[in-house]
């Protein structure tokens, strides 16, 4: 089971972009490719993803094909819009990505480049789960022009592995890490920590083996207990522990010391990397609210403001393309005030922060005392969340939002 999409206006049969909405040149262009497909469900996962027997007659096989219609939809939507830009970051996640051939991936990525453009010096990234991949593969899709691959790892720990259903054995990540590094790939991971019986000490094992991997990038997320999930319902029959917060706090901390002395710097909320040039600029164009369309079933899009979302199901995502409409099932156009929440809500999330504009000195200023915002960067009217504030961001930007 999937969450629900987030209700909205119906979009345009043809695609078109709202009335009002004309894409600016100067604004960096992004594409994600949404690949819906998973062996098994983890328990504690509720992206829109499907086993096989949820494919309802839909294939993976046909994927490629029916992912192009849209790619050719898009190509006629931006360029009646006037569109000029190429595509400087594009983003194949999912799902399982690699539960693709790598000819899948590589041939999305080549319509992607005839069509709306690819800049050059572009990133390219796939995620990927380390036992769904070997070097062939990588070596295909680096030949193809992906620049970057992303790992689920999650821990390195066998009991929290099984907490969280996942079925990659811990002891070869460091080798599919070294082989995607030697088909040339740049190598990020994801962790996760906070999964109920994980103790501070395994916590410590699974960052210290990926300071150790010698990643350029870590995204480490809190397990967030997602409803309707697998893991939920054992929570709630008391088959597991539940969450503890103050236990989350100090693994953020813990995390923060650990990458910060192996010399990779925090630069959002959940992400560190080793330097500039190694933060994921496909995730910064989200937090900088930067223009992307999203690709495949469920997929979200933001255009100058705009806001449109896919259907889920990867069955009603082709039967609509096969018609020749768009597979949106909803869009919206931010009001003002909602925009300004999101400028807070984004901007406040990396290390740069966001300039104050309008909101409260005085609410500012009360932060700065508690040591939530920091002080320096608040004098010169920029947003900037200490360590102590990257863990209450939600309650700073619902207090300057409130207070502004
Ligand atoms: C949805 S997965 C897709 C990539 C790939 N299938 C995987 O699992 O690694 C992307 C990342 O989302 C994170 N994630 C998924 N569900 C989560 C949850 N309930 N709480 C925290 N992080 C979650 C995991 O770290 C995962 O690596
Ligand atoms: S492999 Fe990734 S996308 Fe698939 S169910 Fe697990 S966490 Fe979700």
């Amino acid at each position: 089971m999937v969450g629900a999409l987030p209700s909205g206006l119906p979009p345009a049969p043809d695609g078109s972009l709202p009335r009002g909405i004309t894409p600016s040149p100067e604004t960096p262009f992004s594409a994600y490719v949404h690949v819906p497909y998973c062996r098994v469900r983890c328990g504690y996962c509720d992206f829109n993803t499907y086993t096989s027997d949820e494919l309802r007659g839909s294939r993976r096989e046909s994927y490629v094909e029916v992912v192009s219609r849209e790619i050719e939809l898009a190509q006629r939507v931006m360029s009646v819009a006037g569109e000029g830009r190429t595509l400087d970051t594009v983003f194949f996640g999912g799902g399982t990505p690699t539960l693709l051939p790598a000819r899948d991936l590589v041939t999305v990525l080549a319509r992607l480049r005839e069509t709306l453009g690819i800049a050059p010096g572009a990133e390219v990234t796939t995620e990927a789960n380390p036992d769904s991949v070997d070097s062939d593969y990588f070596v295909e899709l680096v030949a193809g022009g992906f620049t970057r691959v992303s790992f689920g790892v999650q821990s390195v720990m066998p009991h929290v592995l099984a907490t969280l259903d996942r079925t990659h054995d811990p002891e070869r990540v460091g080798d599919v890490i070294d082989e995607a590094r030697s088909a040339g790939l740049d190598v990020s991971i994801d962790l996760i920590y906070g999964t109920p019986g994980e103790s501070l000490a395994d916590w410590r094992h699974s960052l210290e083996s990926a300071v150790g991997w010698g990643v350029d990038h870590v995204s480490a997320y809190a397990l967030i207990i997602e409803e309707g999930t697998a893991l939920e319902r054992r929570i709630r029959r008391g088959e597991v522990s539940a969450i503890d917060d103050d236990l989350h706090a100090d693994m953020y901390e813990v995390a923060d010391e650990v990458f910060s002395a192996a010399g990779l710097s925090w630069y959002e909320i959940s992400n560190w990397a080793r330097s500039p040039q190694h933060q994921s600029r496909h995730n910064l164009a989200y937090w900088r609210n930067h223009d992307w369309w999203g690709f495949g079933p469920g997929a979200h899009s933001h255009v100058a403001g705009a806001r449109w979302w896919n259907v889920k199901h990867p069955a009603e995502y082709e039967r609509l393309l096969n018609l020749g409409v768009s597979p949106a099932a909803g869009y919206e156009v931010p009001t003002p005030a909602e925009r300004e929440l999101e400028r807070l809500m984004l901007g406040l999330r990396v290390s740069d922060g966001v300039a104050a504009g309008p909101v409260d000195p005085a609410a500012m200023a009360a932060m700065v005392i508690e040591g939530l915002l920091n002080d320096e960067a608040a004098q010169s009217g920029q947003l900037v969340l200490t360590r102590a504030g990257r863990l209450r961001a939600d309650e700073v930007v619902r207090r300057l939002a409130r207070e502004g």
